[in-house]
């Protein structure tokens, strides 16, 4: 029997990260019953072990509850789950196709951050509902008050009744459900007119195929319904319909207004794109959804296997990988420094991250990373242009200019910081646009940069410089020309392509300088002395050198004991664990990311 369509509400939850998106979401589940004990686990939305540990919300996921409401009736709550950080925001955009409505959460302590904002327009832009909720009140420092007033100042929604709530206690969360019932709207659709379903997340899965998040715009799903991709034609036969409640259960059908998932023996998750408009073969619609913009990598890095003969497991592991990460591309790459390895391309550097220690944990592989880049405009004196994505691509000859990805960056920051937060963004060749005081304490500062400038660790020097207290989201704002140059580095003479990077002219002796002595650091003795020399095409313009060792590590052990030699004899093994001999030089992967650590 389908839900009457006035008893559903689609809504999901935003905020920025840390401010409790996942904990409310557990509360939730809990006052709508929808966990029993024994399924209890801490945040049972994020379903991925590692995100668990870093708690962060990767893969968008939703749960069908029901709550009975104040008012006699029980409500069929569709909550769909949605990434905080900034490199997956495409995640956020798609789990808002699927609903009417978005709780909105602050943190009453920390009042509203940059991805507060950005996800906040994201909702505005797809028209939903915005329900504020004002979270961590049990906090001492929480001045929900001051919070409820930056909201209605910055986002500009009334917030003076916002439901004050702590997720971790419970306190709050069945009014804000209230809230939810009274505010969100119901889906509107047709019954009666054929289907269309949006995918709005698809994965895969090794024994049922394909799965299918939907939003079922108009008409039904059941199985046996003979279904039709729009955009490619091909079709299938639904096996399966259902929700997550939070465990997979089976459903009779799916109908309008309604999200659910959708298993139809699909083999290929490139045959089920996000985005992507479900009908049936007969009597179907003839007019597709609006889909969803493709998504580009932004940064790329070369992903190199320590012993070479795990290439061909890499390989697997990154098309593994990708099944359920359409974002992530890879390409093979050679590199006289590592070897053989792939390009591969992310949304961020914390996806970069991520994906860096999956392959490590879940396909036990030891990699390099080289250091990230973005993707350069070369345009050449013959008038002809590439992109390049490999500061090791960049030609030495015939360039006659090279454009850069630039970036408007947002920063919130409290207005104390407002100084070190331009500064920094001055440091970084940013153009201011705009400060704006939001409230008297806190003020929004507006700059473009070069992405360059920010895929190596503005992130982390914002949050140094300011205490903590700045956040910032950024978005791509054009191509622009700049006087670029490859910064190579030599280790004993020979340059290590694995290791150049592009920067600016004028800030290439210093960069050149700073990356010799952080190699020197990095770079472990060896039994001969190191030199490390940084060069603009074939002038050097720093150097540094790595002592020679001399001692062993078993000199001090003065022959005695057999254990404390093994122990010692393990531990030298560990620390090479992740080392690349380039030439006859062990280099460590430390050294690879070395550029992100020097300023
Ligand atoms: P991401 O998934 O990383 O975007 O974070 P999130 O927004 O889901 O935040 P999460 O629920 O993981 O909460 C972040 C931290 O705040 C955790 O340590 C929670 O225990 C804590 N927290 C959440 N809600 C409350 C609350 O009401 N009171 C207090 N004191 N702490 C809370």
């Amino acid at each position: 029997m389908p839900t009457p369509q006035e008893l559903i509400r689609n809504f999901c939850i935003i905020a920025h990260i840390d401010h409790g998106k996942s904990t409310l979401a557990d509360r939730i589940l809990d006052t709508t019953g929808a966990m029993t004990d024994r399924d209890r686990r801490e945040q049972t939305l994020d379903s991925m072990d590692l995100e668990r540990e870093r708690g962060i919300t990767i893969k968008a996921s939703s749960v069908r509850l029901h709550y009975r409401a104040a008012d006699g009736k029980t409500y069929e709550f569709n909550l769909i789950d949605t990434p905080g950080h900034v490199d997956f925001n495409y995640e956020v955009s798609r789990s808002l196709k699927a609903c009417e409505g978005a709780v909105l959460v602050v943190d009453a302590s920390q009042g509203v951050e940059a991805q507060t904002l950005a996800n906040v327009y994201l909702a505005v832009d797809q028209g939903l509902e915005i329900v504020p909720a004002i979270n961590k009140i049990d906090l001492p420092s929480a001045r929900p008050d001051a919070v409820r007033q930056e909201i209605e100042e910055i986002i500009g929604i009334e917030a003076s009744t916002a439901t004050a709530v702590s997720a971790k206690l419970g306190t709050g969360v069945p009014e804000l459900l209230e809230r939810v019932v009274r505010q969100v709207p119901p889906p509107k659709g047709d019954p009666s007119a054929p289907l269309k379903a949006l995918i709005f997340d698809s994965w895969f899965d090794e024994y049922q195929g394909v799965i299918c998040l939907v939003r079922v715009v108009d008409g039904q799903i059941v199985p046996g319904t003979k279904i039709k991709m729009m955009s490619t034609g091909s079709m299938y036969e639904v096996l399966k319909v259902g929700a997550f409640s939070p465990k997979a259960s089976e459903l009779d059908g799916l109908y309008t207004g309604e999200v659910g998932f959708v298993i139809a023996n699909i083999k290929a998750l490139a045959d089920a794109r996000v985005g992507d408009t479900l009908t049936t073969v007969t009597g179907g619609s003839t007019e597709a959804l609006p889909g969803f913009k493709k998504i580009q990598p932004m940064v790329f890095a070369g992903v190199y296997p320590i012993n070479s003969d795990d290439y061909g497991r890499l390989k697997e592991a990154l098309q593994k990988l990708q099944l359920n990460d359409s974002s992530i591309t890879f390409e093979p790459e050679t590199s006289s420094a590592l070897g053989f390895g792939f390009r591969c391309g992310f949304l961020g550097l914390l996806h970069m991250d991520i994906i860096q220690e999956r392959l490590e944990r879940e396909y036990n592989l030891d990699l390099i990373t080289t250091a990230p880049s973005v993707v350069y405009r070369i345009k050449k004196h013959d008038g002809s242009v590439t992109e390049i994505d490999n500061p090791s691509m960049l030609p030495d000859q015939g360039v006659e200019s090279i454009e850069e990805p630039m970036m408007e960056v947002n920063v919130y920051t409290p207005s104390d910081y407002i100084g070190v937060a331009v500064k920094l963004c001055v440091e970084r060749r940013g153009r201011q646009k705009e400060i704006k005081y939001i409230t008297p304490q806190r003020a929004q500062v507006i700059f473009d940069l070069p992405m360059n400038e920010i895929v190596l660790d503005f992130h982390d020097r914002l949050k140094s410089a300011t205490k903590g207290y700045a956040s910032f989201d950024y978005r791509l704002s054009g191509y622009e020309e700049s006087d670029l140059v490859r910064l190579n580095i030599l280790v004993n003479g020979e340059p290590v392509d694995a290791l150049s990077v592009i920067v600016h002219r004028e800030k290439a002796f210093h960069k050149g300088r700073d990356l010799c002595e952080k190699l020197k650091e990095l770079i472990p003795r060896q039994m001969y002395e190191v030199a490390i020399q940084a060069a603009i095409g074939g002038r050097v313009i720093a150097r540094s050198t790595v002592k020679a060792l001399r001692k062993d590590v078993l000199a001090k052990c003065y022959g005695g004991d057999i254990t404390r030699k093994r122990k010692l004899l393990e531990k030298q093994k560990e620390g090479k664990k992740r080392m690349k001999s380039v030439g006859a030089v062990d280099i460590p992967q430390e050294a690879f990311l070395a550029v992100l650590k020097v300023d």
